[in-house]
């Protein structure tokens, strides 16, 4: 008798939440993603996206303690992490899947790893899910990793996860035992550069550029973390790449320059051009 009486108020609560999450799953989804929230079904792949320091630190103008491309000799100089995207195999990609916010006490163990391999490139705050601004890694967590289970069920796991991904699948190291090495003058075949993870990895990745420059490489997994194709883009077919890679046939990785140094530069050129030095 006591306990149907407690019930009744609690089945009403959840249903009013419930009503109140589909409502902000409908606003958010309506103005930033390709598939509503509240109709979003489980993810069929990951993609772990990787950023190239070389290329991303290019646009620091001014440094802050967050930014690991201020770091100077001790910035990062391999491919480091972006996100672990769970996506459909049409292109689109669920989002904000839970209201689970991101908690940095949860990750506290696993800090070091972060900073060094999961480091921040710029000094602007995130978008997170809730209308708020945070953390880099709030915002991939409540973006791309809430939409990671049941794969992966909470924020310590989706974090170790992709530290352990990334540790597994040295990709810089594969492009180093091919030949290819940070350079600001070299470019390298995009096709090479596809062999060269095709072969290490077994799977075909993605590229992403800037201009002609690699700002991502992004390697796909089945949901048992084995490799597989990245759906779209880089696939070669018939020898020929496909136009949806934004990477030309020849590509640069370029080398870290530490911000400032290229405005220096181009003052002291300036200023020898003008006949001043
Ligand atoms: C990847 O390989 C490079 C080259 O062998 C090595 O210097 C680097 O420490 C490795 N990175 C990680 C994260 O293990």
């Amino acid at each position: 008798m006591a306990a149907s009486l407690c019930a009744q108020p609690l089945v009403l609560l959840s249903l009013q939440f419930a009503a109140a999450a589909a409502m902000i799953a409908a606003v958010m989804g309506s103005n930033s993603m390709p598939v509503n929230m509240n109709e979003q079904r489980e993810f069929d792949y990951f993609a772990l996206a990787l950023q190239w320091p070389g290329t991303v630190c290019r646009r620091t103008r001014h440094c802050c303690s967050s930014n690991a491309c201020c770091r100077r000799s001790n910035a990062p100089t391999e491919f480091t992490i972006h996100g672990l995207w769970p996506d459909y195999n049409d292109g689109t990609w669920p989002a904000c899947c839970t209201r689970s916010s991101f908690d940095e006490r949860k990750i506290s163990t696993l800090r070091d790893g972060l900073d060094s391999y999961w480091p921040s490139l710029s000094c602007g705050s995130s978008s997170t899910c809730h209308g708020g601004k945070g953390l880099f890694w709030a915002h991939e967590w409540e973006k791309h990793g809430t939409c990671s289970h049941p794969v992966i069920q909470d924020e310590y796991s989706y974090f170790l996860t992709v530290l352990n991904l990334y540790l597994k699948y040295n990709v810089t190291q594969v492009l180093n035992e091919a030949g290819y090495f940070p350079s600001n003058t070299e470019k390298y075949p995009l096709g090479g550069i596809v062999s060269a993870i095709e072969n290490a990895f077994h799977a075909t990745p993605l590229l992403v550029c800037s201009k002609d420059s690699v700002e991502e490489l992004r390697l796909c997994f089945y949901k048992d973390f084995e490799p597989r194709d990245c759906a779209l883009g880089s696939i070669i077919q018939n020898g020929m790449i496909s136009s949806k890679s934004s990477c030309p046939r020849y590509v640069k990785l370029p080398a870290y320059v530490p911000p400032g140094v290229g405005h220096v530069e181009a003052a002291l050129s300036w200023i020898s051009d003008n006949g001043i030095a």
